[in-house]
């Protein structure tokens, strides 16, 4: 939840620099929805405050939109009332590890937690199976932000990462099991960049989860100077792949 809530303060602070993200991010998803020969259901993952969505397009295309997160915002309930009947919200883990770690409590030791994110299953799609799925940019999140709340991450500070890695490969894994059309929107590398443009720092994440080259790249202005740092601005480069029939 406060992981969200930072999301949504940090847009309302940023929101000319993060535009054009979002802009490339509907634009990717609506060329899903033109692959579509059926538009039955479409089940958008992490969907969070939809800035990333275009959920008036999707409610427009198909019978029924599932808009799924760990957390359902009050923005994602407020649409569900709006496009009433079409569009759902589901609280919905995608890793499917949460509640087994939950039920572990606090001593569970380091290779339990990783071998927890690599095996555990989401279970089928909530809605149904869709003819469209979207995976929101939230891959890199899946398994890097429960990993941090674990206290045995205190003494193994690599734990975080390799839980980042089990939860975004067994998320890819249950993407390829889907019959309908898959559009996964995800970071590609995390970059700190100085003032006058030098890429300070380049942190590769698609090799480290195991993904092919994406269909199109571009930047998103996550947190220009001073929102992380007072001397780089942090950007992400994002990807979007699309497959399926
Ligand atoms: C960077 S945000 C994505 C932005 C979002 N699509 C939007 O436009 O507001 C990542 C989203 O993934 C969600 N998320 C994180 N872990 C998740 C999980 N295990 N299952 C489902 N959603 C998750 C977060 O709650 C957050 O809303």
């Amino acid at each position: 939840m406060q992981e969200h809530v930072a999301i949504a303060s940090r847009h309302d602070r940023v929101r000319a620099a993060w535009a054009q993200h979002l802009a490339a991010s509907r634009e990717a998803i609506l060329l899903g929805v033109a692959r579509c020969a059926q538009r039955r259901r479409a089940l958008v993952i992490g969907a969070g405050d939809c800035l990333d969505v275009p959920v008036e397009d999707l409610a427009t295309a198909f019978g029924q939109v599932v808009l799924a997160d760990v957390v359902v915002s009050p923005v994602a309930r407020g649409l569900a009332r709006r496009f009433c009947g079409r569009v759902q919200c589901a609280n919905w883990d995608a890793t499917g590890a949460l509640s087994l770690l939950a039920a572990e409590g606090d001593t569970i030791n380091p290779a339990e937690v990783q071998r927890i994110f690599e095996r555990a299953d989401p279970g089928p799609p909530p809605g149904g199976e869709p003819d469209l799925v979207v995976s929101a940019n939230c891959l890199s999140q899946l398994g890097l932000v429960p990993g941090h709340s674990l206290p045995t991450a205190a003494v193994d500070k690599e734990l975080p990462g390799r839980c980042a890695v089990a939860a975004a490969r067994r998320h890819l894994d249950w993407l390829a099991e889907r019959s309908g059309v898959r559009v996964l929107l995800a970071d590609v590398a995390r970059l700190n960049i100085a003032p006058d443009g030098r890429e300070l720092k380049r942190e590769g994440l698609r090799e480290r989860f195991g993904v092919r080259p994406p269909d199109r790249v571009w930047r998103w202005d996550l947190a220009p100077i001073p929102e992380w740092a007072q001397d780089f601005h942090r950007v992400h480069e994002v990807g979007m792949w699309i497959d399926g029939p």
